[in-house]
């Protein structure tokens, strides 16, 4: 092959390994550049990976009483969710079926638990089913049934306060396409989390270049050098070597490609702090400071009173200061009557780790609070996504959780609109862009451990890609 034929703008296979272009292919040292910047393969992707898989359409907050709604982009489709009762949540395609106008925009409340087109005023109930047609008698030849104009449903699961639709028709079923992250997220407690703040930042990036930002430490040395500064020193070159906090970080792959990287307890948020100079519980404080300001999420300035609460107290013998800051939150969330996570070895040991669920939503869990990022395209254009992130907080039992409401970033570089951490993960992202188009640059190298939720996720888009039919079960 040429050096530029690999790209391929070709149109997509129609089946089949051997109908792919080079530039597609995953191996298991990297994957082909022609899979980020190719129109062709993302319009591969919206046809067998979006329109089968299941996807978080949106939080429970966006949606919180009956006759709320909210609308889902993805490629060239637009999803209607409406809460219809309680506990249930139905997700329709964005459509009056008399002539097709979108029902919805943006989000809001249908009023006297009925959907009504602006068009020509056809009603249905919250749940689909069809209240009333003008001039019924005309339709039809007199003979219009309620099924012929009845809203069209997509499926939809609840799980952790997230509502995921998938609109193929034969869906592998939710639980067995969740079960291998079922227990992590429920022990974290995601389910009783609700939006502190919610932002949407547009990114001139694919989607997976956004999202694979965020599925490794192997980038904190160099893209946040305030977070590792011996890390930093080494990357540098100004020392030989020292402790990378990230090099302790172990990465899983599930099946059904989601993932997860943990810190197990070496991470400030258990009380581990390279290079440590003086004071733990001054540098624990200054480490977590540093997230506190940086993200305003998953770790938040109450969480930093509690460790100060810590100041002058003795550790226990056999335990430790990230022993005790873990036991003093779940103390003060007891009082608070705040729901926490499961206070096990394993949950905690999640703390400043991550949770993919694929193929696009990452969750950051801390005690009782997780950031989550989304990432999707935008539209069909390879160069572009919307990336989002959501702060989220479990809240005392008396405490009324209130709607979620999007911020729309217009410059993810404008400190006022984006944190310092997230505005440089951020910044490296167009540039990984820009990058893939060089005709020099083939594929990308993964790194065997460190990177392979990135493969993994890859893996198991291609199942979905190659695949003529259903879903990949
Ligand atoms: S297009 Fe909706 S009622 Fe006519
Ligand atoms: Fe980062």
């Amino acid at each position: 092959m040429s050096d530029t034929s690999h790209r391929a703008h070709s149109q997509g296979p129609s089946s089949g390994e051997t109908a792919w272009p080079e530039g597609w292919l995953t191996s298991p040292y990297g994957v082909g550049v022609g899979r980020y910047i190719d129109p062709a393969f993302a319009r591969l992707e919206h046809e067998r990976l979006w329109m089968r898989v299941w996807q978080v359409a949106a939080r429970l907050d966006e949606i919180p009483g009956i006759g709320d709604y909210t609308t889902y982009e993805i490629g060239d489709q637009s999803f209607l969710l409406v809460r219809v009762e309680a506990f249930t949540v139905k997700a329709y395609y964005n459509a009056c079926p008399h002539r097709g106008t979108a029902l919805a925009e943006g989000c809001g409340h249908f009023g006297r638990g009925r959907i009504m087109c602006p068009f020509h005023g056809w009603r249905w109930h919250l749940d689909g089913r069809v209240q009333f047609v003008l001039e019924r008698q005309e339709f039809r030849g007199g003979q219009l049934r309620d099924s012929d104009v009845a809203l069209k449903e997509v499926k939809v699961a609840l799980f952790a306060g997230f509502v995921f639709i998938n609109p193929d028709p034969h869906a592998q079923p939710f639980d067995e396409f969740i079960a291998p992250v079922r227990g992590l997220i429920e022990d974290l407690a995601i389910g009783e989390m609700h939006h502190r703040w919610w932002k949407s930042l547009p990114v001139p990036a694919n989607w997976k270049v956004a999202q694979e930002a965020f599925h490794e430490a192997f980038h904190v040395p160099t893209t946040h050098p305030q977070l590792e500064k011996s890390g930093a020193q080494v990357v540098a070159g100004e020392r030989g070597d020292a402790e990378f906090t990230h090099r302790y970080v172990q990465y899983e792959v599930f099946p059904h490609g989601h993932g997860r990287f943990f810190g197990g307890d070496k991470t400030p948020m258990a009380g581990h702090v390279n290079d440590l100079q003086g004071d733990l519980l001054d540098a624990m404080t200054a480490r977590l400071n540093l997230l506190v300001d940086g993200l305003d999420a998953q770790v938040l300035k109450e969480d930093v009173d509690v460790l100060q609460g810590l100041r002058g107290k003795p550790i226990p013998e056999g335990s430790s200061l990230g022993a005790e800051f873990a036991k003093a939150l779940f103390a003060q969330a007891a009082a608070q009557k705040r729901p926490m996570p499961k206070p096990t070895r394993e949950v905690l040991s999640q703390w400043g780790g991550e949770v993919f669920i694929f193929p696009n939503v990452m969750i950051l869990p801390f005690a009782g609070n997780a950031m989550i990022y989304r990432a999707r395209p935008n539209g069909f254009d390879p160069d572009r996504c919307t990336f989002e992130i959501l702060s989220t907080r479990t809240l005392p039992e008396d405490v009324k959780p209130q709607r979620a409401t999007l911020q729309r970033v217009t410059d993810p570089t404008d400190p006022e609109q984006v944190r310092l951490i997230p505005r440089q993960d951020v910044g490296n992202i167009p540039r990984v862009q820009r990058g893939l188009h060089a005709r020099g640059m083939h594929q990308v190298w993964l790194a065997a451990n460190q990177e392979k939720v990135i493969l993994g996720m890859h893996r198991e888009l291609d199942r979905y890609l190659r695949s003529d039919s259903g879903a990949a079960g």
